[in-house]
Formats: C-alpha cells, structure tokens, sequence
C-alpha cells in the first residue's frame, strides 16, 4: 500500500482534535460519512468505507472495543487488536480519519472497563424489548451497550451518514430505532453482507475457526437459503424454523436461535409482514457466528 494513502489518513485518540478536524470540513462544505467499527478490520468493513464515499465528501472511522456490549465471559480480553493493519486497510479504502480512543476517553468515570453485567456504564441506554430477543435474549445487555457506544461516538462525530452492516441485523434495527427515538440528525445506511466463496459472511470471529470449522461453517448460509426456498414455498415458518436447526445441529453447530421473522419489526411473520427475514446465530467451536438474509414476502 502506497505510504501516500497512509498519510493521508489522520488518526485522533482524543475528542476535541477529531471534532476540531470534522468543524473544519464542514466549514468547507463538505458531508461527513461515519464507519463505527471494532477494528481488526477485513473486506466487509472495507465495503462500509466504500459505501459511505457514496454518501459523503469524507469518511471517519472508529475503532474501539466496546467493554459494555461484551458479557463477563465473552471475548472481549482476547478479541483481537490490529490497529496498525487496521490503518493500513483504511487508508486503503480512501477513509480520511480514524478515531481510535481508550476505554478512558469513551467512559470517563468508570474506573475499570464497564463489562455490562459486571460493570455497567452509569449511563446506559435502554433499548427496551428488540433488546432482549434473539442475540438480546442470549446476549443480555449487549444491544444497551451498543446503543449507548454508538449514541456517544454520534454525538463525537456529528456525522450526516453513518454506515452499519447488514450482517449484523438486529443491531442495524437497534440503531435506526435509536436515531429515530433520539432524533439524532443523521441517516444510517445498511450496507450488503460481503461473503466468501463458500457464501460464509465476513467475521472478525471467522478467525476464531480452524480450517476444517471454516469448511463446515458454509452450512450457515447454504442453511438461510434453504430456510428462504421453503417459505417461498409457502412452508410455515415454525416448520422451516425446525428443520433448519436439525441442519443446523447435524453440521455440528450449537444453534442460539434460526428464525424467520417481520425484517422491519423481527416480529413473528404476519399477513402484514412486507419483507421477511431468516436469522441464524450457532456456535461452532470457538466461534459464535451469525448470518441472514431477507426477501420480498
Ligand atoms: O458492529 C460493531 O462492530 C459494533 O457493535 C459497533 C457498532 C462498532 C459498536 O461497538
């Protein structure tokens, strides 16, 4: 990668630089695009950046490892840190700036990381029940934890458009909720799962997979897409629900949940659903990997 790009990308660990920077291209009348990120960067988070120089003259990045959407026992210790290579793919992409602040900068009065059961952020925010199904269900406190990161890095930034994955589909309904109830002045955009060959969706915690669980873990996708041909075939959904766990288990997953449900409101499918969407999550070894697709109904 040429050292010019590199260059060209400035990195702030601290608040008032990075605000500093933004003001002065919005002075200039430029459009600020925002990539919130937890780093260890691959193509799909390149595939943000690429999709928010679409929406705007500029695009800032963040990387942090949020303590707060992490339970006591998840990964957050040894989710893994590349900042180097993460500037590196960024600069490549064209991002213009990185924010890249510590756990201090972000939670100023916890005096240790504010893991969300052990530790929560004396300011959470209470994303109410699309919170506590599906991950939220297993994942208690965690999509609170990501509303209140974001909610912060939005009011750091002060973007125009800030750009989630579709992979990570609940999340991206959290967050539309969250600029909607918060009227927040910006636009979210999803941006399309990037995936591998195998049609397995790119993940920081693809990594945690050996070669032969990489191999088995096609079964997520080659699973979504079955699961869509049998509703499209007017299959009820509790049956398409069954029979996509005992795939999903005779692969050698441990399913959290494989479902189809309203892609607006992951409500269960009603008459008056207009887009539906199926939804895995299911352990494979080290690794907890989730995946969707939608459809017209
Ligand atoms: O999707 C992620 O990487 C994280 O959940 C996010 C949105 C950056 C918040 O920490």
């Amino acid at each position: 990668m040429a050292t010019d790009a590199l260059m060209q990308l400035q990195t702030f660990t601290e608040i008032a630089p990075l605000r500093q920077q933004i003001q002065a291209w919005r002075s200039a009348g430029e459009r600020i695009a925002f990539v919130p990120t937890m780093g260890n960067l691959h193509d799909g988070h390149l595939s943000l950046v690429h999709v928010a120089k679409q929406h705007a003259t500029r695009v800032v990045a963040s990387i942090f490892v949020n303590p707060s959407q992490f339970g006591p026992k998840e990964d957050f210790a040894s989710y893994p840190r590349t900042l180097a290579a993460d500037q590196a793919l960024l600069a490549s992409g064209g991002c213009d700036a990185l924010f890249a602040p510590t756990v201090a900068t972000m939670y100023p009065t916890s005096s240790s990381p504010p893991l969300h059961t052990a530790n929560a952020p004396s300011f959470a925010i209470d994303v109410g029940a699309i919170g506590t199904i599906l991950c939220g269900a297993v994942r208690p406190g965690h999509f609170s934890g990501v509303a209140t990161v974001v909610a912060k890095l939005f009011n750091i930034v002060q973007a125009d458009v800030a750009v989630f994955g579709e992979k990570d589909f609940q999340q991206l309904l959290v967050l539309r909720k969250l600029v909607h109830q918060f009227n927040f002045p910006l636009d979210i955009v999803g941006a399309a799962t990037i995936r591998e060959a195998s049609g397995l969706a790119r993940s920081s915690r693809n990594q945690y997979l050996s070669s032969e669980e990489r191999e088995q873990a096609r079964v997520i996708y080659a699973t979504l897409l079955q699961m869509r041909d049998m509703r499209q075939r007017g299959v009820d959904a509790e049956q398409v629900q069954a029979q996509a766990l005992i795939t999903l288990q005779t692969a050698g997953f441990n399913p959290d949940y494989a479902v189809t449900r309203d892609a607006q409101t992951l409500d269960l499918i009603s008459i008056s659903s207009k887009i539906e969407v199926a939804m895995i999550a299911a352990r494979l070894g080290k690794a907890r990997l989730i995946d969707n697709i939608y459809w017209n109904s």
